[in-house]
């Protein structure tokens, strides 16, 4: 397997799924197939990104996606940093484009970045000579999560066009839903949406998304169940009125998940809230892709820094 990099992807940042067509799509999801097979082997080491840093800048808690984008840029070759910002001086009162300048000035190559506000991470990438890639800003996009929902489908149900996906739950909040609707849709999928009306987004449906509030009606059909955690971290007021009574008529248990197909997918991209948004048993069941998507994320994290690695300054 050769370890040069290849003009994939026509872009030098990763900043959501909006823009990018199908071909993008499929060329991301292609190349992370490839890297499913190098992360199974016992030698996992590449070279693509030798010589090149990479800094993982969180301001926001992160499990899966951070340690994901650390090991894969570690098996591409790349001197990993992984900036705390619990610990650094925007404590102090720095802001993002002071830290954005003077991280530039240590000339990485990629800059991975989560943040709480929608649009930092556009804003930040205007600021820096190197990649960036969004690793989800606000509730407005969290394209990699996206990109590895897809790989996940796609390798269980060989394929994504014509399937019915039912999103699930907190859709208002969430920026996994944003860009899985944007992604899901350009792929050929029909998508709905199911959720109490308090957490749907106003005029959704004039997008072309169906809308549900019932989950028996919503999941009818469905070939793969997409369930969201309730965020209340952004929330601003009372959505729902108590967990006990969501997870009553929204959270997915093996009843609610009969009237989906009987081969339909269980996805849900983390952290789970159990008995709240999702039981255990579904979670832990048979029918349930979860621990599989964070083995994809590996894979998709490292499909995308190598797509960029071809845009990387002084190539
Ligand atoms: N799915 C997801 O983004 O998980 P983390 O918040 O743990 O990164």
């Amino acid at each position: 397997m050769s370890d040069t990099p290849r003009p994939v992807f026509p872009h030098r940042h990763l900043l959501g799924i909006e823009g990018l067509s199908a071909l993008d799509l499929t060329a991301l999801l292609d190349l992370a197939d490839e890297q499913v097979e190098v992360s199974r082997q016992v030698e996992k080491k590449k070279s693509t990104l030798r010589g090149r840093t990479q800094i993982n800048l969180f301001f926001e808690p992160s499990t899966r996606t951070q340690s994901s984008f650390e090991i894969a840029g570690k098996r591409l070759g790349a001197d990993v940093m992984n900036m705390s910002v619990a610990s650094s001086s925007v404590k102090k009162g720095e802001t993002l484009v002071d830290t954005a300048a003077t991280l530039n000035a240590m000339r990485p190559d990629l800059i991975i970045v989560r943040h709480h506000a929608a649009g930092a991470v556009h804003l930040l990438a205007q600021k820096v000579d190197c990649s960036v890639v969004n690793a989800g800003d606000g509730a407005h996009e969290h394209p990699t999560q996206a990109l590895l929902d897809a790989l996940t489908i796609r390798r269980n149900k060989g394929g994504i066009e014509g399937l019915t996906v039912a999103i699930c739950g907190d859709i208002v909040h969430s920026r996994v839903a944003r860009s899985n609707m944007l992604l899901l849709a350009t792929l050929g999928a029909r998508v709905r949406l199911v959720a109490p009306s308090t957490l749907l987004p106003p005029g959704i449906e004039g997008l072309g998304f169906e809308t549900f509030t019932d989950m028996r009606r919503g999941l009818d059909g469905a070939d793969i169940v997409m369930m969201l955690r309730l965020q209340r971290e952004r929330m601003n007021g009372s959505f729902v009125p108590s967990t006990k009574e969501y997870f009553r008529f929204y959270g997915l248990d093996q009843e609610k998940l009969s009237w989906a197909k009987p081969d339909a997918l269980v996805m849900h991209p983390g952290p789970m809230n159990r008995g709240v948004e999702i039981s255990s048993e579904v979670a832990d069941g048979a029918q349930s892709l979860i621990r599989e998507q964070v083995e994809m994320g590996v894979a998709v994290r490292m499909a995308v820094l190598e797509a960029l690695a071809s845009h990387l300054p002084n190539r």
